[in-house]
């Protein structure tokens, strides 16, 4: 099995790269915050609950959180692993999937957490527009889509997230900030975890990042 985990702040770039990797890679990219936007569209229980936390900023609670994710990897398509945008957040949703993918034989291959300035990362997320079917992600200043406003991969029309706000924005870099350093340190321990600077062009994140998953044998970051 292929797992590979995307770790950064929100606004790092997880949401962008993790797509172009999914197809290079041919696995399937899985977001717990689209998978959570989309609930949240379809008006179903677990999206009227996760809607209360996401719009404070705040993380799902747990259960509802892994039983989504593990569900969702159940399916054909990561029947060889997948890539893995947004979770684990804090250290019990990474011994939940290290369990899971135990009983099913795997691990996870690799952890790479893309690395970005603060002050860049309330910049790009007030910028950022997302495509209202599939949450293909946009920005109106570094990655503009071809045409205003439609996405440029199926068209569909570009909103705003409603946790793009300035106050929810900065709940969320306050409240995620320590729980990833929990997840980095649990991939560092079992020698999985590598890093790559965000702060440059998508383009250069992309050869990065498969740099660092190429480099899969090698070890990995010292503790
Ligand atoms: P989620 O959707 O995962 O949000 P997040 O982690 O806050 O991350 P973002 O999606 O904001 O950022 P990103 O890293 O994907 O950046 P992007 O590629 O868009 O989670 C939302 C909420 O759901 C959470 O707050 C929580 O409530 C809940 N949730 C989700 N998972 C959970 C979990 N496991 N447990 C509990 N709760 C959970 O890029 C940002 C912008 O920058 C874009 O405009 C983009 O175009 C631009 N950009 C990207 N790369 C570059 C670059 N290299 N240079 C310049 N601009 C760039
Ligand atoms: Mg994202």
């Amino acid at each position: 099995m292929n797992v590979v985990v995307l770790l950064g702040a929100p606004g790092s770039g997880k949401g962008t790269q993790a797509p172009i990797l999914a197809e290079r890679l041919g696995l399937p990219h899985v977001a717990t915050g689209d998978l959570f936007r989309a609930a949240v569209r379809d008006g179903s229980p677990v999206g009227l609950e996760a809607r209360r936390f996401m719009e404070r900023g705040q993380l799902v609670p747990d259960d509802i959180t892994i039983a989504m994710l593990l569900k969702r990897l159940t399916q054909d398509d990561a029947i060889d692993g997948a890539i893995l945008d947004g979770f684990p957040r804090n250290q019990a949703q990474a011994e939940a999937l290290d369990l899971a993918l135990a009983e099913r034989g795997g691990r996870v291959r690799r952890a790479v957490s893309i690395d970005v300035p603060a002050d860049d990362l309330l910049r790009r997320m007030s910028g950022r527009w997302v495509c209202q079917d599939s949450g293909h992600v946009y920005n109106e200043h570094s990655n503009p889509p071809k045409v205003p406003g439609r996405c440029d991969i199926d068209g569909s029309p570009l909103i705003q997230r409603e946790d793009d706000k300035a106050e929810t924005v900065r709940a969320r870099l306050t409240l995620t900030l320590g729980s990833l350093r929990e997840v980095a340190d649990h991939y560092r321990g079992r020698g999985v975890l590598l890093s790559v600077d965000g702060n440059q062009p998508i383009e250069a994140v992309t050869r990065d990042l498969m740099t660092a998953l190429e480099a899969a044998d090698a070890p990995a970051e010292a503790g």
